[in-house]
């Protein structure tokens, strides 16, 4: 398991997956201390607010994760980057190969960079659709050893892998693990899930999870709930 000091309240990241501005900060306020770690991605992005929201939630004091998944060549990469410097972002990822990575890792400044490794709602017909002659797993540890190699602070991965990348490269990248659904999952496109607690135990620092709060009934419990688990598996 993760034995970075991180408070067990930031593990749980909230993806705010929502359609505007006004529904996010209403899911924001509606979640109180149950969440304080949001990950703003491409669907607020396209409101045209998205900045706006960005600078509220960092006003509030909430840890912001940009997902933007950026994958351009490397000088517009670092560019785009560099435009994120110094507004109290906390995660940025990239979505790209060393030279991308490489270019965002030196524009950082005060920023974390996570790598994805691949995404967790593609399996291994997937993988060989887009072309690749390798099995998940060993594509996840290969892009998780370069993107250490590259000096990037963490990774993105499915809990299902997080166990081997921890086991080679220890607790010198953040994992940061996405797919989050309480049983095998049949109702998304989310492929490779694991529980929350599973993803813990594989060695996740950080959990990202956004259908089953932002589509729960009630939100607010439904983090609470992750957040109970995440207590007992972290006590102070
Ligand atoms: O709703 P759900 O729990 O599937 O949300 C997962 C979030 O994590 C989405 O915002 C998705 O874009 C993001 N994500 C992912 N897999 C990655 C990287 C990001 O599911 N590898």
């Amino acid at each position: 398991m993760s034995g970075k000091s991180i408070p067990a309240r930031e593990r749980l990241i909230l993806a705010l997956d929502v359609p505007t501005i006004d529904a996010a900060k209403t899911l924001v306020e509606s979640l109180g201390d149950a969440c304080c770690f949001y990950k703003v991605g491409l669907e607020l992005l396209m409101t045209g607010q998205y900045f706006e929201l960005v600078d509220w939630l960092v006003r509030r004091g909430n840890s912001v994760f940009t997902d933007l998944k950026l994958f351009d060549v490397p000088n517009t990469v670092g560019s785009a980057v560099r435009q994120l410097v110094g507004r109290g972002i906390t995660f940025v990822m990239v979505h790209g190969n060393d030279g991308m990575i490489e270019a965002a890792c030196r524009a950082k400044g005060d920023l974390k960079i996570l790598a994805v490794t691949v995404l967790t709602s593609l399996d291994e017909g997937d993988i060989r659709d887009l072309g690749f002659q390798t099995d998940v797993s060993s594509l996840v540890l290969s892009r998780a050893r370069r993107a250490l190699e590259i000096g990037c602070d963490g990774v993105i991965s499915s809990g299902r892998e997080a166990a081997a990348i921890r086991a080679e490269l220890g607790d010198r990248l953040l994992v940061v693990t996405p797919g989050i659904r309480p049983v095998a999952n049949l109702a998304d496109d989310q492929k490779r899930t694991v529980s929350v607690e599973e993803a813990f135990r594989l060695g996740a620092d950080y959990i990202v999870v956004g259908r089953p709060i932002h589509g729960a009934p009630d939100p607010r419990e439904a983090a609470e709930r992750i957040q109970a688990t995440i207590r007992s598996l972290f006590p102070d």
